[in-house]
């Protein structure tokens, strides 16, 4: 059903099952699609945002909907790459919030610019990856950000934001810090490089390129074995409904990552600093069973237990409710709480 408001088309108690990589069924009061800037100025004039809740939809890759949304979902479909500036070897790309993740980084691959090749086929829309800033394979977006616009939902007021404002850590960002923060990303630019410096830091990167020189290497091999191995872990949500790791690596004390290690040599583990450690959540998971273990539709991936699937039919509800045992049991045998990465609707 549609209804107008203002001048804005608006759908009410819309499907959102098309919309999110789990392919739950879920739907919201309201649902806007804005196709550019001055779309969403003319919903902020509106008051109904003052009016109900509302969420910003990007691709539907990393948040789980577990109920039905009262309020408003706003999607902005805005396209358009465009070579900003050059400058010596540093070349600055603008990317529209509303283009997908991965033809962007392919875009960047074929004109030789380098920086983003690591983060090739992350699911998703460009404005949505400095939310989380998302990572892969020894790199984050973070590495290359240049600057950020986005408008005020609820003055109409564009602001721009640079690196420092945007606040990145591991998974985080001034966004998802703030969820209640009004700003709609519009474009992200990143600092691109035609002089290239490879990151091969991930082990199995480094096993791909063994034995290659520097001038045997290219920004399209890298993207090419950055997607095979994707690839051969991930599964596809096109063919089984998921949104990546459902969980964040935890960070742990020193002492407790001690205490872990002597009971567990094999443990995967990263040293941060001298007080902290990263742990693979994946082999915690793993080693307490998870592996491939389902209940009706929803389960943890066969082959990364960090990745939980919706098999078929599994509700919003079953999928965190699953997700939810997990956590208790990591907490019950190892004394570690884990933070979803998810965003939980
Ligand atoms: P959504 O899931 O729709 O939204 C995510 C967040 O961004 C929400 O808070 C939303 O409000 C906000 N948002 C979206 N667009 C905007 C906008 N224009 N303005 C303001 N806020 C906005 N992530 C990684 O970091 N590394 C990985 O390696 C990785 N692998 C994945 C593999 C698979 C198979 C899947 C399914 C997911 C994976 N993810 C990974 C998670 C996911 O791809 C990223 O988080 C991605 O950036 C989400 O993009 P999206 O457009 O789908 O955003
Ligand atoms: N492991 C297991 N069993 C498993 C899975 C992992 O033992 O089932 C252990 C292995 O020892 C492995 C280690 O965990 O060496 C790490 O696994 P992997 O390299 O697959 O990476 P991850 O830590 O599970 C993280 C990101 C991914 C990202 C990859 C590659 C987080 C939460 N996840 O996964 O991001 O693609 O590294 O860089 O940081 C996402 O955020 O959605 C995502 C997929």
């Amino acid at each position: 059903m549609k209804a107008e408001f203002g001048r804005m088309e608006i759908f009410e108690n819309y499907s959102l099952k098309s919309l999110n990589t789990f392919g739950v069924e879920a739907r919201a009061k309201y649902f806007v699609q804005l196709r550019n800037e001055q779309d969403a100025k003319e919903l902020a004039k509106t008051d109904l945002l003052r009016k109900h809740p509302y969420f910003i939809l990007g691709g539907g890759s990393n948040v789980l909907f577990r109920d039905y949304f009262e309020g408003v979902i706003i999607q902005l479909e805005n396209k358009g790459i465009e070579v900003a500036k050059e400058k010596n070897k540093g070349v600055k790309v603008r990317c529209a919030a509303g283009e997908d993740w991965h033809s962007f980084v392919e875009f960047c691959v074929r004109n030789d610019l380098g920086g983003l090749e690591n983060l090739s086929l992350i699911p998703g829309k460009a404005g949505a990856a400095p939310i989380q800033n998302i990572g892969a394979y020894g790199v984050e977006q973070q590495d290359a950000f240049k600057e950020l616009t986005a408008i005020d939902l609820m003055r109409g007021k564009l602001r721009k934001f640079k690196s420092r404002d945007c606040e990145f850590g591991y998974r985080n960002s001034y966004f998802k810090k703030n969820p209640r923060n009004p700003y709609l990303i519009l474009n992200v630019s990143y600092q691109l490089s035609k002089e290239h410096k490879y990151n091969l830091s991930y082990g199995a990167l480094q096993e791909h390129v063994a034995g290659k020189k520097h001038h045997d290497l290219s920004l399209q091999l890298i993207s090419d074995l950055i997607v095979d191995i994707r690839k051969s872990k991930l599964p596809d949500p096109d063919m089984l409904g998921n949104a990546g790791s459902f969980f964040k690596n935890p960070v742990i004390s020193a002492e407790q990552f001690r205490r872990l290690k002597s009971k567990y040599p094999e443990m995967a583990a990263y040293k941060l600093n001298e007080r902290q450690y990263k742990i693979a959540a994946g082999w915690l998971i793993d080693k307490l069973g998870w592996k491939g273990k389902r209940k009706g539709d929803a389960g943890v991936h066969e082959k990364q237990a960090l990745v939980i699937v919706n098999y078929g039919s599994a509700s919003g509800e079953e999928i965190f409710n699953f997700s939810e045992g997990i956590r208790k049991d990591v907490m019950q045998h190892f004394d570690i709480g884990l933070e979803r990465e998810v965003i939980l609707i």
